[in-house]
């Protein structure tokens, strides 16, 4: 079902969705009706969210005698402590597969966090590295939602509200408290998260650029109800307050036939982005190529902008192309999903990472500024490449695994050695 923040009605058998009545004396086909409330029951009409579940039992039998269990790897902020990197630029090449067999979930592995997530404020980012499907394992978050960036390979995201694919170059917006899945249709399969705490993401303002362009909400993709009706032993897991803990099911929880409402889940090709930019000199802010932003309470400062720099023309005259030299109060948290970013040629790797917290320095390096100040400006086109950041007001702490990781560049900073000094000595007596 095409369009972004719609209200939907979709059922997977004939008659399960009730007409008229959200909460019918007895709801069709035997099923129970469950309400999922995305937001306080007050929140204002344009930012209301909730869905009716029509399904086979209701959560309460799928929400009863969990037992703590280990974190493992993920984290979930407040969780400033574990760096033990020193403050500067950090990049990391992409982590390998696991040998062991690893599924979606237990392949989670957070590198930053930043903010609250009880106060509902900030992100993470997280990777996730699998390759097995999680089968009978089931998980929530209760944290925050998750969006879901493939690098490698495709996954199928199976949430209470439908199955939605998702290849390299394509994302997935799972809600927070949703029941889902994650299998491996094609093998083993790498991705980032940003598990965001705060607002829900929604599509920015165009200002004037007017009623087109960018992310065009008629290309996100919600799926239409189906469900499992799989009576055998289950589990699921959930992450609330940065704890794991895990129950016993008899049953999937997966079991909701039919829906209607607005807190769901969807998908979204980047390739479908219409990239908006620059026709004549200088290059606007990246901020141009906001695909989602979540909002903080201060209007233009986000908690966090999930920003893409897709596949595009470059034509500005006399003008340094690539991304400026750059100090920014925002944090940026980079990933490359296919091909090469054009300020970072050789060091960044596709599933490699770069972290740029708040105030720190960044830029093209020594080779790619020389070459992009000395070319002839012709028109050209930057293709094959999808390169995405994660920028946030929060400032991100890198975990003691993303700090311990072997795939760390430790010579990152060394990309920006051989900018020498162009200006004339003008010796001060
Ligand atoms: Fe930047």
């Amino acid at each position: 079902m095409t369009g972004f923040e719609n209200s939907f009605a979709t059922e997977a058998r004939v008659g399960t969705l009730p007409i008229v009545r959200n909460s019918p004396q007895r709801a069709p086909s035997g099923l129970y009706a469950e309400q999922l409330s995305g937001t306080a029951f007050t929140a204002p009409r344009s930012a209301n969210k909730r869905t009716w579940f029509y399904r086979i039992r209701p959560s309460v039998l799928h929400g009863r005698g969990f037992k703590l269990v280990d974190r493992a790897l993920v984290r979930t902020a407040p969780c400033h402590d574990e760096t033990t990197l020193p403050l500067g630029q950090m990049r990391w090449q992409p982590i390998p597969m696991p040998t062991e067999p690893t599924t979606f979930l237990s392949g989670l592995r957070t590198i930053t966090t930043g903010g609250d997530a009880n106060l509902q404020v900030g992100m993470a980012s997280h990777v996730y590295l699998a390759n097995q499907s999680m089968g009978d394992d089931y998980f929530y978050n209760a944290d925050g939602e998750l969006l879901i960036v493939p690098q490698e390979n495709t996954i199928d995201v199976f949430t209470e509200c439908g199955r939605l694919e998702a290849a390299p170059g394509e994302i997935v917006l799972v809600p927070r408290g949703m029941k889902f899945k994650v299998d491996l249709p094609n093998g083993p399969a790498r991705g980032y998260i940003c598990e965001n705490y705060g607002h829900y993401f929604t599509l920015p303002e165009r200002g004037p650029i007017g009623a087109n362009c960018l992310a065009n909400p008629r290309d996100f993709l919600t799926p239409v109800a189906a469900f499992e009706d799989k009576e055998r032993p289950c589990r699921l897991f959930v992450k609330s307050q940065g704890r794991f803990y895990v129950t016993e099911l008899a049953q999937s929880p997966l079991d909701v036939v039919a829906w209607h409402g607005n807190f769901a889940p969807c998908k979204y090709d980047l390739r479908r982005f219409s990239p908006v930019g620059s026709v004549l000199f200088d290059h606007p802010d990246p901020s141009i190529y906001t695909v989602l932003t979540a909002p903080s309470y201060s209007a233009g400062t986000a908690n966090v902008d999930f920003v893409i720099f897709p596949e595009r023309w470059i034509v500005m005259e006399n003008s340094f192309r690539p991304p400026w030299f750059h100090m920014n109060v925002m944090t940026e948290f980079m990933g490359l999903i296919y091909g090469v970013y054009d300020a970072k040629p050789e060091g960044f790797k596709p599933g490699g990472m770069s972290l740029h917290n708040a105030l720190t320095p960044h830029g093209p390096d020594a080779e790619a500024f020389e070459k992009a100040s000395q070319r002839e400006l012709k028109p050209e086109r930057l293709s094959g490449t999808m390169a995405f950041m994660f920028e946030t007001r929060y400032p991100l702490s890198p975990t003691g695994y993303a700090s311990e990781l072997d795939t760390i560049d430790e010579r990152y900073a060394e990309c920006w050695d051989d900018l020498r000094r162009y200006y004339p000595a003008e010796e001060t007596k």
